[in-house]
């Protein structure tokens, strides 16, 4: 099956009422990884990838195992979206490589790191929608800043600083209807990466989880019921997977991630897509530490890169049913980027 426009895997979610993953990839055990558990669970996937995942897989790579997925698996409905796109030429990059979806994350600026302002946002927002819509090709947009920086993206704000940029309902309403975006990513106090809680317990020092402001998706779900919502920095962190990488010489105290149940109550109300990122990477890399630990002989890569493989899967099973996905890959048709051309009037 080719690759599919994202816009076509939010709507068909909308209409059944559960939440697609879309999964960060860097290489080939990702992809696969993925792609085994959706054909398992018979789930349609958004497969996304960063600007650091393209330059790190000198981004012909990884189209290319995009595309051998989708080879393999005919019968999985498989979006491939970029994430946390910075600029029209980003954009741009990725649409001439194939890409059937682009994130223009304008709520930065091109560096990444400072928040831009509103108006910035809706005109690099509308402009990529320009570019984009007369391909087929789906378009993300975000409203509010994250926490948190994975790999120089992100504005790195405080827990206080987040608190003043999550999404305002009201101008979420303007946003959508300003710039035509199919996706909205909201700001509610969720971030990237495994730390994703500054608030402590003031008498222990214990690390308590982050406050997520729910009330803000029921809101702008009750504004815009058809608005397709995006929560970034979802990932779960859980505990038995930290675990298993400080068992075997890992240091990584004070982690926390989103409960599941909370991105379920998200989907409830409107939430079509879930990035998942981090929980793939603890899982690889507790995977990868427990085969040296156990075997410091061993020097095959495939050796540790198939348990790893086999770690990343079993995150992927877990959020496709947890989100709701499972089962849904046979329930459409899929559409060409020429079919939704036409939806969008061209
Ligand atoms: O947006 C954050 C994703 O987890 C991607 O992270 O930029 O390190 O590839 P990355
Ligand atoms: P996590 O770091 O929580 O996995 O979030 C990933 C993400 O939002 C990618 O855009
Ligand atoms: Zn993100």
């Amino acid at each position: 099956m080719p690759l599919v426009p994202m816009r076509q895997i939010l709507d068909e979610a909308a209409k059944g009422g559960y939440g697609v993953g879309a999964f960060n990839v860097n290489n080939m055990e990702q992809v696969q990884a993925i792609m085994e558990a959706a054909n398992e669970t018979n789930s349609p996937v958004i497969i996304q990838a960063s600007r650091g995942a393209l330059k790190y897989s000198r981004m012909i790579y990884l189209k290319k195992l995009i595309e051998a997925a989708t080879e393999e698996y005919p019968h999985i409905p498989v979006s491939m979206h970029l994430d946390h796109g910075n600029s029209i030429e980003t954009c741009k990059e990725a649409i001439d490589l194939g890409f059937t979806s682009v994130m223009m994350d304008g709520s930065l600026k091109s560096d990444g790191k400072t928040p831009a302002t509103y108006e910035e946002n809706i005109e690099i927002t509308r402009k990529v929608v320009e570019m984009a819509h007369p391909l087929g090709v789906t378009v993300e947009g975000e409203l509010g800043v994250l926490g948190g920086i994975e790999d120089g993206h992100g504005a790195g704000l405080s827990d206080e600083e987040v608190a003043d940029h999550l999404t305002d309902p009201n101008q979420a309403e303007d946003f959508v209807e300003k710039t035509g975006l199919d996706a909205l990513a909201v700001a509610i106090g969720t971030s990237h990466g495994a730390y994703k809680s500054g608030r402590k317990d003031p008498k222990t020092g214990e690390i308590l989880p982050p406050t997520l402001a729910m009330e803000r998706i029921h809101q702008i779900h009750e504004k815009m019921p058809n608005c397709h919502m995006v929560m970034h920095g979802s990932s779960s962190v859980p505990k038995e997977l930290v675990d298993v990488i400080n068992q075997y010489g890992g240091e990584m105290p004070g982690t926390f991630g989103i409960p599941v149940e909370q991105i379920q109550d998200g989907i409830k109300h409107g939430v079509r897509k879930v990035n998942v990122d981090t929980d793939s990477r603890l899982a690889c890399t507790g995977a990868i530490r427990k085969v040296f630990a156990e075997n410091p002989k061993a020097f095959d890569p495939r050796q540790y890169l198939t348990p790893a493989r086999d770690a990343m899967k079993q995150v992927y099973l877990d959020r496709m049913r947890a989100f709701g996905q499972a089962g849904h890959a046979g329930d459409y048709k899929p559409m060409s980027l020429d079919d939704m051309k036409k939806v969008y009037g061209y």
